[in-house]
This record gives C-alpha cells, structure tokens and sequence, in this order.
C-alpha cells in the first residue's frame, strides 16, 4: 500500500515520530460514543458488539468526530473484546456496565479452548479499514486492541472489576495458567493490530487501562514480557505505537522499554513528571477528561499549559487523560480542538 506524502507529514505521525510538526495534534480518546447525537442516532436499537461487526456503521462511527471536531487522528470504532466475540468467546458489552464474559477463565484447559485470531475471524474490520482510509485521506486511522493484562481482567474477573483480585490471584498463584492465559491474549492483540495495518492504519495504540493497579516490579515480572511481544510485533508493521494506561505515574518508565513509540499519559501525572521518565519518546495526554465541564477558559488555560509541558517530550500528541465523558457537551470539544491547532509550536 502506497501512503501519500500528505498523511505521511500529517501533524499526528510527525509528533508520534518525535518530529515538530506546526501544531500540536489532537485527537480524544473514546471520540466516537456516547457524548454524540449522531453516535446516539445510528446505535438506536443495534447492540456494542453488534455495530463492532458492521462495517457499514463502524465507518460512519468512526468518521463522525472528524467530520465534527477536524481533529488530526481517527481512531477506528472497535472494543478491546471484540477480537476476543469473534473468534467464538460467549461475551455481551452490557450498557453502563462494560464487557460481561459467559464463562470466566480458571484453567489451562479453558485457555486451551480460546482460539487463535486469523484475518478470517475479522472480515468486517478488514472492510472498514480500507474504506475508512479512502475517506480520511491525510488523516491518519488509529488501529488499537487492548493490552493483555486489561483484558485478562475482563476474562479472568467475568466483567469489569475495582481491585482485579480473581487476575492477580492468578496471577500470582497459577503462572503457569498466567502465561499460557497472556500468551494466548497477546497472541490475538498482536492479530488484530496486524489485520488493521495490513488494511491501512497507519498507528496503533495497545491500551492497558488497568496496568495502574499493579506496582513496577510486578507490571515488569507478570505483565510487561507479554506486553513487549505485542509491540514487538506491531514494530514490524512500520507504524509508531502508542502505549496507554491509567494510573500509571510509577509504570511510565517500563510502559515505554516494553516498546513504545509514544507513551499515553493520564491526567493525574504532570507531564513535566512523566517526560522525564519516557526519556526518548514522544508523549500524548493528558487535560482532566472532567475539565470539559468547567468554563471554556479554564479548560482552555489548563490545554495551553499542557501544550506547553509538551514542549519538553521528544513529541507531544493533545490527549484527554482518558476517554471522552458520555455527558461531555461536544461543542466543548469542539473548542478545545480548534484552540490546541490555532497554539502556534514553531
Ligand atoms: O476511542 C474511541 O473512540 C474508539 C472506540 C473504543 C471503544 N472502546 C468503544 C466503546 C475504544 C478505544 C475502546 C477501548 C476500551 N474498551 C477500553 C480501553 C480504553 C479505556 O477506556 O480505558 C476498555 C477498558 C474497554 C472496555 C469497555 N467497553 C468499557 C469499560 C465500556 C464502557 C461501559 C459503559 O457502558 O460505560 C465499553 C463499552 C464501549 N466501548 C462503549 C464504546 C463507545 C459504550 C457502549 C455504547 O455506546 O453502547
């Protein structure tokens, strides 16, 4: 696949290669969702899982933040369980609630029962990639898939959990199951961000949202070598990877060795903390997703300060520090967008 010249100097992937592009690019994690009237509109009556699977409506998803915001990213509408729904785990996305497994994962034989991930389980994702990337033009699409010891959690717990106590029992008392369990999920994530390379995305992020509940030493012993394996492979593919987690300020260090091009930062670490720690990568982050609710000026006095901060990192992608709030009035985003691309860098 042959890339333009325009997408290749795009402001996201010159930032996410630790060049200067003109301006600081901004995209929001979860833009797609709830917080949109046209997101509300065309889910009516049709399941998470379900739109996941249409490659028709994960399109027009994924396109209705740019079209709104002209932010300088794409991030394709999927969910870190979907690889895990289509190669045949009994799972639901239940509304407010987050991924529900049928059948939670104990043994190394149900481990042994979970499949691997071939481009044929997925070929609706191979289609809306590649008609995304027809439609975004110089905008970059942001394949992801979900970092092994965040979905483990989801698998190992049946749903989503506060202390992540079933995981890292497992974790600590069965690691021979552990590892057959991590390998086998990182194995799937590395699949799925293949297959939406191969189609045309041009970064990846591996989100490991829950990676904060772990202190360093077992993020490095129990979950970083898989973690590693996952960007290794994404490092193949020629696309700069983002590596995300939440509550992370100890982590940031290791999340960046494990193979990182940008580390995602969230907003409860200054970035003059975390660029430090990344040393020779870029950054993205990091405004308090909660700061959309107070006045524009002050949203917007904390985003300059941010892109200031930003200056420092080898490159600097404008982030939420962490995902777009469903009661967020769009217009605020709107806002936010055109200010962070109007704050000169050069
Ligand atoms: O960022 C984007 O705009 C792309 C889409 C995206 C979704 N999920 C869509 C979604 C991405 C990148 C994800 C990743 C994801 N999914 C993560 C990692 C990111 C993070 O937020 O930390 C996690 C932990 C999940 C698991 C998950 N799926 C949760 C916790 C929920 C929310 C449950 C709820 O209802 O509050 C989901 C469901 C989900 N995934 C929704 C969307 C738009 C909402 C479902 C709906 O609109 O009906």
């Amino acid at each position: 696949m042959t890339v333009s010249a325009d997408l290749r100097d795009s402001a996201f992937l010159r930032a996410a290669r630790g060049e200067t592009p003109d301006h600081t690019p901004v995209w929001f994690m979860r833009q797609a969702g709830r917080s949109l009237p046209e997101y509300l509109k065309v889910r009516e009556g049709i399941g998470m899982l379900e739109s996941c699977m249409n490659a028709e409506l994960i399109t027009e998803i994924t396109l209705q933040p740019v079209r709104r915001y002209g932010v300088d990213a794409a991030i394709f509408f999927s969910d870190i369980v979907l690889p895990l729904k289509a190669v045949g785990v009994d799972l639901d996305i239940k509304p407010g609630v987050g991924p529900v497994v049928a059948k939670p994962v104990e043994t190394l034989a149900d481990v042994a029962e979970i499949p691997e991930l071939t481009a044929e389980h997925v070929p609706f994702i191979t289609e809306a990639v590649r008609s995304l990337v027809a439609e975004l033009g110089a905008t970059p699409l942001i394949g992801f898939a979900g970092a092994p010891f965040t979905v483990a959690s989801y698998l190992v717990e049946g749903g989503p959990s506060k202390d992540h106590a079933k995981t890292k029992a497992m974790m600590f008392g069965a690691p021979d199951v552990w590892d057959a369990l991590m390998r086998k999920i990182g194995g799937i994530a590395a699949a799925y961000l293949k297959v939406q390379v191969d189609a045309g995305a041009s970064a990846v992020q591996l989100f490991d949202s829950w990676a904060g509940a772990l202190t360093p030493a077992d993020y490095e012993t129990h979950v970083m070598p898989h973690s590693t394996r996952v960007l290794a492979a994404a490092g193949e593919l020629d696309v700069p990877r983002i590596h995300f987690g939440v509550g992370t300020t100890n982590l940031l260090g290791l999340m960046g060795e494990a193979g990182a091009d940008v580390v995602g930062v969230d907003w409860r670490t200054p970035l003059d903390v975390a660029i430090p720690q990344v040393g020779e990568r870029s950054v993205q982050g990091n405004l308090d997703p909660t700061l959309v609710f107070a006045p524009t000026e002050v949203m917007l006095e904390r985003a300059g300060e941010i892109i200031e901060a930003g200056r420092a990192a080898k490159g600097h992608i404008f982030n939420l520090g962490h995902g777009v709030i469903p009661s967020t009035n769009p217009d605020q985003l709107k806002r936010l967008t055109e200010f962070v691309q109007g704050h000169p860098l050069a």
